[in-house]
């Protein structure tokens, strides 16, 4: 995702402060506390990794205002545009980390998630690249490790190339896909009603989008 200079962005990113974590890895295992509810009740919690600008974490959080969200974007002025969109919705059931994250399991307990989401995720093309892909078997163990029994992990892209490598990735690691379309706009699959923008951009174009989801 291009990177714009934001202008005064430390000022920006400081005036929507409540909205980002800081101290992602001290929340581990504690998350649904940073979420303030009344009546408080186990709150279901959803991650999404590579949030972008925040627009498929910010229309799920409107859409179901009794779960949690965390979206992660490494990217400063990018993160800024998720906080702006989480702000102008009034939610407050969503909270960013801004950091590029290298292992879920730094940031998360055993079985604390409920669902993550994988969206148009970087594909680092170059074989010496491969451990970076947010699909290698590395991650996915990580996944595995932090998802809840009977929970989900959700992959879209448009790239053909990541799809398959990811495929023969949650093979190795013993993840069974419960879904699966190689053009999902094509298909009834709810998934496709909750856009990114990356995904937008795609179809304006015309190009296929492939999707998996697995249950672990
Ligand atoms: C191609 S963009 C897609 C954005 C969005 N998901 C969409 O579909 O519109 C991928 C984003 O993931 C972020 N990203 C990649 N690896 C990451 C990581 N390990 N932790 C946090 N963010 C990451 C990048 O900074 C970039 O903004």
């Amino acid at each position: 995702m291009r990177q714009r200079k934001v202008k005064n962005e430390s000022e920006k990113l400081a005036a929507l402060e409540e909205y980002m974590v800081k101290d992602g890895r001290e929340r581990k295992g504690q998350w649904r506390k940073s979420f303030t509810f009344q009546n408080e009740v186990k709150r279901e919690l959803y991650l999404e990794i590579g949030c972008g600008r925040g627009h498929f974490l910010t229309t799920l959080a409107n859409n179901y205002p009794k779960r949690c969200y965390i979206g992660v974007e490494g990217r400063s002025s990018i993160v800024l545009r998720t906080l702006e969109l989480i702000n102008n919705k009034g939610l407050s059931n969503v909270l960013c980390i801004a950091e590029f994250i290298e292992d879920p399991r730094d940031y998360f307990e055993k079985e604390e998630l409920d669902g993550i989401y994988l969206n148009f995720s970087d594909p680092w093309p170059k074989v010496r690249h491969a451990k970076r892909r947010l699909t290698h078997r590395s991650f996915l163990e990580g996944y595995k490790y932090i998802l809840k029994p009977g929970s989900f992990l959700e992959i879209k892209t448009d790239n053909a190339d990541l799809f398959a490598f990811t495929l023969e990735e949650l093979e190795a690691v013993g993840m069974d896909l419960v879904e699966r379309s190689d053009d999902l706009h094509r298909s009834d699959l709810t998934s496709r009603s909750i856009t990114t923008q990356y995904e937008e951009r795609f179809l304006l174009l015309n190009k296929k989008i492939f999707y998996c989801k697995v249950k672990v």
